[in-house]
């Protein structure tokens, strides 16, 4: 359900680049061109493709799985019916953007036979693997501090939640919740603990109009006139959509438009919404916020979003008791340092190799995978790698193996847990105040 970016480009396209894996055999998009493409990639007759997500729950009853990547605020009703149905479901992030919601999708849950994976697609790529991996043999000792960065990137935020879907909270959802439920998950998972304390600070710092430049239009372009700003404008449309992108027909032009033409791309600036100038949209959503963390097993993090950086990665900083770990997603780089002179390196085998397949280079007291580009697309392998859990979990309990689910990497109960601590978050900023959670 939902033929878009996700639907489509993602988990349609890992289908049909794993036929012997998954089958697609049903469609359900409200956007009729949408529908078609994607019917069309999978060979669909029309009777598999349909307006409204309610009659492919009623007329494809032979599903192992139903995929949800419609709009944040499109979660909740068709997860609940899918599940009612008995159906495994994987389903896009966020569950859904309020805490009833995503309460009701729980509850229609442990109702269900079936099980929901949540796409927090970060816990399935190599490179948080292999840090998790570290922390449970002990590398650094016992767990004391974590501080993870999201640095969304100037262009991206730009894009998504300025200009583009997330940009309103009465649309989509927090920030915090749509951009971070992933981080928040991923600080949850590696602490080893539930949350119990949660602090936040944030908000939209810049992208307002009194931030404008003197002469900014609404627009970038008209299609004939420029901005006046465009050349000290780093949020310019045309030089982010047309000029520096234009081998691109990926994401993000193809979320603009159709036409990856230069006329196609200029059309789209001139009157939709991603040429609107970014100081004079209608967003509303935080471009900062950090937040800080207490577990129930004493550990504590910090978690730091920025809209406003020059990368676009992430980046964690580990601290044990016996030495610490430095990582960084895009480069896929992970240094471990450990304090003991001439103590060595306990862990053997995996630490010579990184999941890169990349030789580290290692002494008594480092381990350094050497760094290297890791895939830029698909979240550093994490959507490749979620298709392929759920699908091998899947196959493995249809053909009878016991204790198939076992192995999930997540749960539905353990997602939820990210977004209580969202919702936390986004209630400490509001009423600056330290949140406590019950379990
Ligand atoms: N896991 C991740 O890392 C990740 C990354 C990006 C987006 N997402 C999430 O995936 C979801 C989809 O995002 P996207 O970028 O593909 O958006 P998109 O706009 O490209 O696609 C959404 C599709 O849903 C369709 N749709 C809207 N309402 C519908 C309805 N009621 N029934 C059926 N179809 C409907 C739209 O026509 C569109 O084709 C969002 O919730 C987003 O937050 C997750």
């Amino acid at each position: 359900m939902g033929a878009g970016e996700r639907g489509r480009s993602t988990y349609g396209r890992w289908c049909l680049e794993h036929p012997d894996q998954a089958t697609v055999v049903a469609v359900a998009d409200t956007d009729p061109d949408r529908r078609a493409a994607l019917a069309a990639d999978h060979a669909l007759p029309d009777s598999q493709a349909f307006g409204d997500w309610r009659e492919l729950l009623a007329r494809t009853a032979e599903t192992d799985a139903v995929v949800i990547a419609t709009p944040d605020r499109e979660h909740a009703a068709p997860a609940i019916a899918a599940l009612a149905r008995g159906h495994d479901v994987i389903l896009e992030k966020p569950i859904a953007p309020t805490q009833d919601e995503v309460r009701a999708v729980g509850e229609a849950a442990a109702r269900s036979t079936g099980r929901v994976t949540v796409a927090h697609v970060l816990r399935y790529t190599p490179f948080f693997s292999a840090v998790k991996r570290a922390l449970d043999e002990g590398l650094i000792g016992e767990l004391v501090t974590i501080e993870h960065a999201e640095r969304i990137g100037y262009w991206h935020f730009a894009h998504s939640f300025v200009r583009g879907n997330w940009r309103r909270e009465a649309d989509a959802s927090p920030m915090i919740l749509a951009k971070a439920c992933h981080d928040l998950d991923l600080l949850r998972w590696l602490a080893g603990d539930r949350c119990t304390a949660v602090a936040s600070f944030g908000g939209l710092h810049h992208f307002r109009p009194e931030q404008a430049p003197p002469r900014a239009l609404d627009r970038c372009t008209d299609g004939s006139v420029r901005c006046p700003a465009a050349a000290s404008c780093p949020f310019d449309a045309v030089r982010l959509y047309v000029e520096r992108t234009s081998e691109l027909t990926g994401w993000p032009v193809s979320v603009i438009t159709s036409d990856p033409t230069p006329v196609g791309r200029l059309r789209a600036l001139a009157t939709g919404p991603y040429g609107r100038c970014v100081y004079r949209s209608d967003n509303d959503v935080a471009d900062h916020q950090v937040v800080a963390l207490e577990f129930a097993n004493g550990v504590h993090a910090t978690l730091t979003v920025n809209g406003l950086t020059a990368d676009n990665t992430r980046q964690v900083h580990i601290h044990g008791t016996r030495g610490e770990l430095r990582g960084r997603l895009d480069t896929g780089e992970i240094e471990v340092r450990r304090f003991l002179p001439g103590a060595g390196v306990t862990s053997a085998g995996p630490w010579d190799r990184d999941e890169y397949g990349r030789q580290a280079v290692r002494d008594d007291e480092r381990i350094v995978l050497d760094a290297a580009p890791v895939p830029a697309d698909g979240h550093g392998g994490g959507d490749a790698g979620l298709m392929a859990d759920v699908v091998g979990r899947l196959r493995a309990r249809r053909d009878g193996v016991a204790g198939a689910d076992d192995v999930a990497r997540t749960s539905l109960a353990v997602s939820i847990d990210s977004h209580v601590m969202a919702f936390a978050a986004e209630q400490s900023r509001h009423e600056r105040r330290v949140v406590e959670l019950s379990p």
